[in-house]
């Protein structure tokens, strides 16, 4: 059975039934319609609360079951920790998923959440719903809960609140970005044998449903546009390449658009430098930029945002075969830049070689950002609590690490410079693919800052933020769909004419 949840809104007062809650702030007692609730219970708020070690810190739980006085059967009072009046948007995402995470907790099918108050804005509570939606998330295509375990695998959530028509519309706002996260995440899980290039092709494609103009590059076009880099690393594979071009048109007929351009090796083996066998199985999610900046123009169309943005996505699988391209080939880029391969395995650079210049070149836009999973040495650099960030514009950068902070999707601006360019000189063409293990995600921008003329351009690598993710209050699988909030809060946030 899939796992499913449903949330909807209800003015007050609140008639709950299946498991009821409410918030209580650090060091208080429950106030507004939570301290009704408590009062119909009858019980002492200060003994239960010193009995539960129960303090209002987030996180923090009382759990009564079959309160008397209360129609719901069970009664979750949740601390909201410190009132914090300017806290960030993101603290209520994470409120959200944390909600979701104590109701898969205790089982629980239909809950009824009270959210009354002046700190409960509509904006507010649209980031808990989403948070709810992308906590709830499951990749279980392939391992449904068995109808025993839990009965009804639907959870449906009610939220009771003030200004009912605010908050809906807030929450449809919110939805479609959560939505635009879920879709990435399931791109990244399906498995490499299921989704190649051209699966990866028409799912994209069905963004036509939401008015989103698709086009596709075959890979005849594509060798006529002289994309030479992109279609050597696709020369192993029995699969052919594709180029997907799409375009949300939200904005005025003239505005210039902006672009996202991603990295989509539907599976990286490494081709003829062939990757050690441990934990190759996660190349499936190789192709996460690309999923990001489909999740994103999802997004952005669902949500009918006021831009015109572009979204490109290389699709290629990089595999060894008698007919791959090898360790001494020497490609032309679609630029007429020379390129050395000294290992395959640095393929994902080359796929946005192309991808870049094409963009720049066809679209002539405000910016272009590109994400990719594109180093292991950038989770070496940062772990996984911060991508990286490599820009040759400050203002955008600025505005980058902004939206990172306020959707928890946070960034980390690394250096660039000529120096590094030494790195990747190579003996018999313009340059090399791989400049060795120094400073191996700076020398893989500076590669792709190769392909980049006058624009405002930043480079995301989002290696070991996207996959094998930590579980977090907003996540609890394997694919983290970074990129998708944290893009389309920068768009909100600076680009969308109001
Ligand atoms: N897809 C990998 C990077 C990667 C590693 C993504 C781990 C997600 C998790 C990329 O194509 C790659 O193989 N990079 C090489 C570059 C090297 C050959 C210069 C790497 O990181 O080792
Ligand atoms: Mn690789
Ligand atoms: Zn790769």
């Amino acid at each position: 059975m899939p796992n499913r949840i449903e949330i909807k809104t209800a003015a007050l007062p609140l008639k709950a039934t299946g498991t009821l809650v409410v918030y209580v702030a650090e060091g208080a007692a429950p106030v507004g319609g939570a301290a009704d609730v408590w009062q119909a219970t009858g019980l002492d708020w200060v003994k239960v609360a010193a009995a539960a070690s129960f303090k209002g810190k987030q996180g923090q739980v009382i759990d009564l079951l079959a309160p008397s006085g209360v129609a719901a059967d069970r009664l979750l009072v949740l601390g909201s920790g410190k009132p914090a009046p300017d806290a960030g948007l993101s603290a209520w995402t994470d409120r959200g998923g944390s909600l979701a995470g104590k109701l898969a907790g205790i089982k629980a099918s239909k809950a009824a959440v009270l959210l009354d108050g002046a700190e409960a804005t509509p904006e507010r509570i649209g980031e808990l719903a989403a948070g709810l939606r992308l906590r709830h998330y499951k990749f279980d295509r392939y391992k449904p809960a068995k109808a025993d375990d839990n009965g009804d695998s639907t959870l449906a959530v009610t939220l009771h609140v003030d200004a009912r028509s605010a908050v809906d519309k807030a929450i449809a706002d919110r939805q479609a970005t959560a939505e635009g996260t879920l879709l990435a995440r399931d791109l990244i899980h399906l498995p490499p044998n299921v989704l190649g290039t051209l699966e990866f092709a028409a799912e994209a494609a069905k963004l036509a449903e939401l008015g989103v103009e698709i086009e596709q590059l075959d890979e005849k076009a594509m060798r006529k546009l002289g994309m030479n880099a992109l279609l050597g690393v696709a020369q192993g594979s029995a699969r052919p390449p594709r180029l997907v071009i799409m375009r949300w048109n939200g904005g005025k007929a003239k505005e210039q658009p902006i672009a996202f351009i991603g990295k989509g090796v539907v599976f990286d083996s490494g081709g003829i430098s062939l990757k050690p066998g441990l934990g190759m199985e996660d190349m499936k999610g190789d192709m996460g930029g690309a999923a990001a900046v489909t999740g994103l123009m999802h997004a952005l169309a669902a949500r009918k945002a006021k831009v015109n943005a572009i979204g490109v996505i290389g699709l290629v699988e990089n595999m060894p075969s008698g007919t791959a391209y090898r360790p001494g080939d020497i490609l032309t880029a679609m630029s007429g830049t020379t390129i050395e391969i000294v290992n395959t395995d640095a393929e994902g650079r080359l796929v946005l070689a192309d991808a870049l210049w094409y963009t720049q070149d066809r679209f002539k836009p405000k910016f272009m950002i590109n994400l990719a999973t594109l180093t292991g040495a950038i989770g070496v650099a940062l772990g996984n609590d911060h991508a990286g960030l490599f820009s040759n514009d400050d203002d955008l950068s600025a505005k980058l690490l902004a939206a990172g902070l306020a959707t928890g999707e946070k960034l980390w601006r690394l250096p660039m410079g000529a120096a590094y360019d030494k790195q990747i000189d190579s003996r018999f063409a313009d340059i090399k693919n791989s400049g060795g293990r120094p400073a191996g995600s700076i020398t893989a921008a500076q590669f792709l800052a190769r392909f980049v003329n006058d624009v405002p351009w930043a480079h995301l690598d989002i290696a070991a933020v996207a996959l094998a993710s930590p579980a977090s209050e907003t996540n609890a699988a394997w694919a983290s769909g970074f990129g998708v909030a944290l893009l389309d809060r920068l768009v909100r946030d600076n680009y969308e004419a109001k």
